[in-house]
């Protein structure tokens, strides 16, 4: 691998500077996203498109210079692949025609096999092929809490109430049913480090939303499953979004690194997480200001974290509105850390 440092990183060996990528950095922001974008009908052709999804990963490795491509798809490929096949509405996101509410439906959805996501794993052979080794390719899916929210709210949702329904009045349904993602990520990840993905990445993007026993029960408990299977394979990050509050439990995890949000103070999360590579966590809406603001926030949470086993990224991904070049300033200043 030319440029290992994202590797390095996350292993907690010695580097010279962060290293850095951005969460959402394929798509959304970048001048040739947009053209690929135009010239499909929806987003979804372009993830089942595996020369279009080559490109779009592509994309920020050679335009932004990061220490690694993520492969551009989303989590909703697992879903799908358990019979709930989803659309992504313009301005809106994800929308599912079929949601799960019994026993019955549960019992419906079938365990994902590697026929169902062989679009993912032909852009992850094209990808490794094109980057020829120069970064590190970051495979992902969603936590098994972040699926189920999806797939019984069948869309987005400020409370996710109705997931979280399930999850109080029929516990022992709602455990069935993320035991039953939790089997098909962990045969997903496992498809995509055979592909090459030389590192994983855990979204959990809504446990945040549960309290602290019930974030343990139904969504720690699966991320722990996924971990003890793929950290022996490849480094695992995790990213639990708005629940730093469980932080002695992640510490736990069998991971090598945990992502943080930009509500979390470095020094407690190195106080907490001991031994752990740590990654994040500026505020996205830090980029819309300008670039010495940029420079002298990175440094700022560089100081904080410390060089060594650091990865500099975004609390959250990237939003659709950041002007391209500020991503670019955010990703220099990061290179630029001597300190
Ligand atoms: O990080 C990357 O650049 C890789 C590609 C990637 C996408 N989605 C592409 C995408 C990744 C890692 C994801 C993860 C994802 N998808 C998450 C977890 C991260 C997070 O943001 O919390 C979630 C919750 C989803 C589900 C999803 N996909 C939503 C809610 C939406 C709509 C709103 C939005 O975020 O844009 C998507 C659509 C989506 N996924 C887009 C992209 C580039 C935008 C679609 C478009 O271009 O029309």
């Amino acid at each position: 691998m030319k440029n290992d440092i994202l590797l390095k990183a996350a292993a907690g060996a010695k580097v010279d500077r962060p290293a850095v990528w951005l969460m959402r950095q394929a798509g959304r922001v970048l001048p040739g996203y947009r053209k690929l974008r135009e010239s499909v009908k929806d987003f979804t052709q372009l993830v089942k498109t595996p020369e279009l999804a080559c490109e779009a990963t592509l994309e920020p490795v050679h335009t932004l210079g990061v220490d690694a491509a993520i492969i551009f798809s989303d989590i909703l490929v697992v879903p799908e692949a358990m019979g709930l096949p989803y659309r992504m509405i313009e301005n809106k996101g994800p929308w599912f025609e079929n949601t799960i509410d019994s026993a019955k439906d549960i019992d419906n959805l079938k365990d994902g096999t590697g026929a169902d996501w062989d679009y993912v794993l032909k852009a992850i052979r094209l990808v490794k092929k094109e980057l020829n080794d120069q970064v590190p390719l970051i495979g992902f899916a969603g936590s098994p809490f972040t699926i189920f929210a999806y797939i019984t709210e069948g869309t987005g949702s400020k409370t996710f109430s109705v997931a979280k329904r399930m999850l109080f009045s029929e516990p022992a349904m709602a455990h069935r049913l993320l035991q039953k993602i939790t089997r098909t990520t962990i045969e997903y990840l496992k498809n995509q480090v055979r592909e090459g993905a030389d590192i994983i990445q855990i979204f959990d993007s809504w446990g945040g939303v549960l309290g602290y026993d019930t974030y343990n029960e139904f969504s720690l408990q699966y991320i722990a499953a996924i971990c003890d299977e793929l950290n022996k394979l490849v480094p695992v990050i995790v990213f639990p979004k708005g629940a730093f509050f469980a932080g002695a439990e992640l510490n736990k995890l069998n991971c090598r690194a945990v992502s943080l949000d930009w509500t979390v103070n470095p020094e407690e999360a190195r106080r907490v997480l001991k031994g752990k590579t740590l990654q994040g966590n500026l505020d996205p809406c830090m980029l819309y200001a300008g670039k010495k603001a940029i420079t002298d926030a990175v440094n700022r949470m560089c100081d904080r974290f410390g060089k060594q086993s650091y990865i500099a990224n975004l609390g959250h991904g990237l939003y659709p509105d950041t002007p391209a070049d500020n991503v670019k300033y955010f990703v220099d200043a990061v290179k630029e850390y001597s300190r």
